[in-house]
């Protein structure tokens, strides 16, 4: 019997999906990704990490880390995503992340991780400012986080393929020198949400990196602020209400965000308004009903963090019983000395 038989007997497709505790969570990740988390929990078997480690690549500050980590993690369990099903675990909490990045450090090459893109753009971007060697060896950390829990599918964005690409570089790498020890994954597209592109800036995606808040919307934010950032949306030159993305990417992006939060069709909804501001007034109300149950579960687990930090505990003794398994086998087919 190989070291991997086991997986083979494994029936349902594991998923690995991991999000960065950096800043708040806003309308755009809620509903172009979030909403699906919650809607495919019970299709596969859910891995959901806080990787909270690779947000230490950029973060300097005390504090800001955990603080984004225990709001991100309320979050996730305030959509929806339910602790009995999914698996949601914050990165640190499970130590076999750390450990097995260093052994995916030395079984990727300095050229392999000089070729990635995410790294160029990132460390150009940060010119004068420090570029940690973090930054440079994320990839190796993120395969780590891959393999460790025999992920076989890790759905992604066009910007995390690459990631993907030398996640598998290593696995067949490692196995060809050590032996079948992981398994090898797939990127896979994600199911696609609403896009919601930012209310000041139709043409770019809704995003905390703006220049201001002002076109993004907070899944905390409360009714007063909704209320005004809609008002206040950009919207096209002539004053007609019609679906048309292209040339009207205001007003489609306003449809298309109250579509999702209504379950409704966008074009349909179009020609309920012949205005603007009754179009931006039932928008912001929608939002604010359809975030209105999320806010108030998250205030609840806020104010009992007994409750938060036993559900981070269950998720974290969940992930750790996968991967101190997986870090175990990769150890032995090392053939590292046991302790
Ligand atoms: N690099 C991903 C991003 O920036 C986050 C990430 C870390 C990740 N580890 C992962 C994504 C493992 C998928 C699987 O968005």
């Amino acid at each position: 019997m190989t070291a991997t038989a086991p997986l083979a007997f494994r029936s349902v497709t594991r998923v690995l999906s991991c999000i960065q505790p950096t800043g708040s969570v806003h309308l755009g990740n809620y509903l172009g990704a979030l909403v699906n988390w919650v809607r495919g929990q019970h299709d596969k078997d859910v891995f959901h990490g806080i990787v909270d480690l690779h947000a230490l690549t950029t973060a300097t500050e005390p504090g800001l880390v955990g603080a984004a980590t225990v709001e991100l993690a309320a979050i996730l369990y305030s959509i929806g995503l339910d602790p009995e099903v999914a698996t949601i675990f914050v990165q640190s909490h499970v130590p076999e992340h750390a450990q097995l990045g260093w052994v995916m450090e030395c079984t990727v090459s300095f050229g392999e991780l000089s070729r990635m893109t995410q790294f160029k753009d990132k460390s150009a971007r940060r010119e004068s400012e420090f570029v940690s060697a973090g930054l440079f060896t994320y990839p190796a950390l993120q395969a780590a986080d891959i393999l460790l829990y025999d992920a076989n599918e890790v759905p992604v964005g066009d910007d995390q393929r690459q990631h993907i690409e030398i996640t598998r570089d290593i696995a067949l790498r490692f196995n060809n020198r050590f032996g079948d020890t992981f398994v090898v994954p797939e990127a896979v597209t994600p199911a696609v949400g609403a896009r919601v592109m930012d209310l000041q800036d139709p043409s770019s995606k809704m995003s905390k990196s703006g220049d201001t808040d002002a076109g993004c919307v907070y899944l905390l934010d409360s009714p007063q602020v909704i209320t005004r950032k809609f008002k206040r949306a950009v919207t096209d030159s002539d004053s007609e209400v019609r679906y048309d993305v292209t040339s009207k990417p205001g007003v489609s992006n306003l449809l298309d965000i109250l579509a999702a939060a209504t379950g409704g069709s966008a074009s349909e909804l179009a020609e309920s308004y012949s205005q603007y501001g009754p179009l931006k007034a039932d928008t912001a109300d929608a939002v604010i009903a359809l975030l209105d149950p999320i806010q108030t579960r998250y205030r609840e687990l806020m104010a009992d963090r007994a409750e938060l930090e036993r559900l981070l505990r269950v998720g974290a003794s969940r992930a750790r019983a996968v991967a101190s398994a997986t870090l175990e086998r990769a150890y032995t087919a090392i053939g590292l000395l046991p302790c």
